[in-house]
């Protein structure tokens, strides 16, 4: 079994900060070195196989992204990248764990949905990786099949209020799944818009020859998202169904998750860094490009970016700083512009949503600190601990502990990051929503399950690295 020793730098973790020396024996972390054990600072260097120099540096656990989608077929195409791809890029950024969503689509079986993303996955990661479940059609049939998923290690499943006709699920079904999550503790994941009306806004919007993605996020108003996050609640309450709404944008939702919070119920919710970092008005694109307003395209997501002038990305940072939201996912939906946001010229409902960043959310993040919105531990806690915590996986990741896995990150706080296309940018797509960002930090070595995969910009690890991830129930049901 190779030895690895992180030497010389300061760990953090969720509740605080010091010097200490990592070991890992093959997979495992075997031993924290900190001040006082007689172990710190003597040369074991000679007896280790590698030494990772980590001195004027952050040692963090390796970031967990909670909600990727890679090889999403939506709106007729299909996310661009591969779970090869995608984890590659990932792992370039920080990130040692993916939380992807398996599909069941319409009139589908869920275990043949499942086995479809496991032959996806399987011997193609870089990284660690685990299924949430996408129920796009409740039913008898599906809601026996849910009930053994659990035992499979996916124990949380996802619902739409959004998207009539693909993934949709009314209020009767998400009433008969939620008394299914009560029953079994699996966490219910909301996408929180609501759909139907959505769809009459967006058609009055292209009878008015408003067909540009600027109309995106028109025609999904925020008051779409607080509806829809109100009634999710509201159904979560009357059933006792743990809830997590995915993907919020609005503060007005934001203010629905303080208030259940508040009154004791078991919701959380994340945000994304496109709605701490972006806004609709990106979405109005650049006449210089040669798409015109079309580039706005890049921008088109949902939950939609919302309006710089209504104070919506000071709220998502101070929700994260309060506990309000308790989570930072990238919801990674990568597509390119050429043949496949073009689907969507001359009416943007026809762009398939979503935007690449699973290579970029721990810098992105770490900006925050940098900028004084977060502390370096709130950093950790957000991208790390409570994505394990929230999803079944701590002790195994998301903390630096003995019996931990040797997942663990070199983070170096007087790098810089470019973030752009041809700069740093290794995820599948022909364009970067994040081109300019520049972050003050710069990942400098990730180490997944005891091997170093990335070191100084160069990738080392391999196709087949990553092991699917059996996860437990949340560790914050009551
Ligand atoms: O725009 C997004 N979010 N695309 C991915 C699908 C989803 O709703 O998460
Ligand atoms: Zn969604
Ligand atoms: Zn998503």
């Amino acid at each position: 079994m190779a030895t690895t020793l992180i030497k010389g730098g300061t760990v953090v973790s969720a509740t605080g900060r010091g010097d200490a020396d990592v070991l890992i024996d093959g997979e495992k972390i075997i031993a924290v070195l900190q001040p006082g054990s007689a172990l710190l600072g003597t040369d074991i260097s000679a007896v280790v196989d590698t030494v990772v120099d980590a001195t004027g540096k952050y040692v963090i656990p390796g970031g967990i992204d909670a909600h990727t989608h890679m090889q999403l077929p939506f709106g007729g195409t299909e996310a661009s990248d591969t779970f090869e791809s995608g984890t590659r890029a990932a792992a370039w950024g920080g990130t040692t764990s993916i939380i992807d969503f398996a599909v069941q689509t319409y009139g589908q079986k869920i275990q043949d949905g499942l086995a479809a993303w496991h032959d996806k996955a399987a011997g193609n990661c870089a990284i660690d990786y685990g299924f949430h479940q996408i129920v796009g059609d409740v039913n008898d049939e599906s809601l026996l099949a849910m009930r053994s998923l659990v035992d499979e290690g996916i124990s949380s499943f996802k619902l739409f209020m959004a998207y009539p006709g693909v993934f949709y699920s009314d209020d009767a079904q998400i009433l008969k799944a939620m008394q299914l999550s009560r029953d079994t503790g699996m966490m219910t994941m909301m996408h929180a818009e609501n759909g139907p009306a959505i769809d009459v806004l967006a058609a009055q919007l292209i009878e008015q020859g408003k067909s540009d993605p600027f109309y995106h996020g028109v025609a999904r108003a925020w008051e779409m998202e607080e509806e829809a996050t109100h009634r999710a609640i509201m159904l979560a309450k009357l059933t006792g169904a743990p809830l997590y709404i995915v993907h919020v944008s609005a503060k007005q939702a934001v203010g629905q998750v303080a208030w259940a919070r508040d009154a004791g119920q078991n919701v959380f919710a994340e945000t994304c860094p496109q709605y701490l970092y972006m806004s609709l008005e990106d979405q109005l694109g650049a006449t210089s490009d040669k798409y015109g307003h079309f580039e706005g395209a890049k921008f088109v997501c949902s939950t939609p970016l919302r309006s710089h002038e209504e104070g919506h990305q000071d709220a998502m940072w101070q929700a994260l700083r309060t506990n309000d939201l308790q989570m930072v996912s990238t919801d990674h939906c990568p597509f390119c512009m050429k043949d496949q946001k073009e689907l969507g010229l001359g009416d943007f409902r026809k762009i398939p949503n979503g935007i690449g960043s699973v290579e970029h959310r721990m810098d992105l993040m770490y900006q925050g600190v940098v900028t004084g919105k977060i502390t370096l531990e709130r950093w950790v806690e957000l991208t790390s601990t409570t994505p394990a915590r929230m999803f079944g996986l701590y002790g195994k990741k998301g903390v630096i502990a003995p019996g931990a896995d040797g997942d663990v990150v070199v983070y170096d706080p007087n790098g810089h990051t470019s973030i752009g296309y041809g700069k740093t940018h290794h995820m599948n797509m022909d364009h970067s929503a994040w081109e300019g960002y520049e972050v003050d930090g710069h990942v400098d070595t990730v180490i997944s399950r005891g091997k170093v995969v990335v070191n100084d910009g160069q990738y080392l690890g391999q196709k087949g690295d990553g092991q699917f991830l059996k996860r437990g129930l949340s560790q914050y049901l009551t």
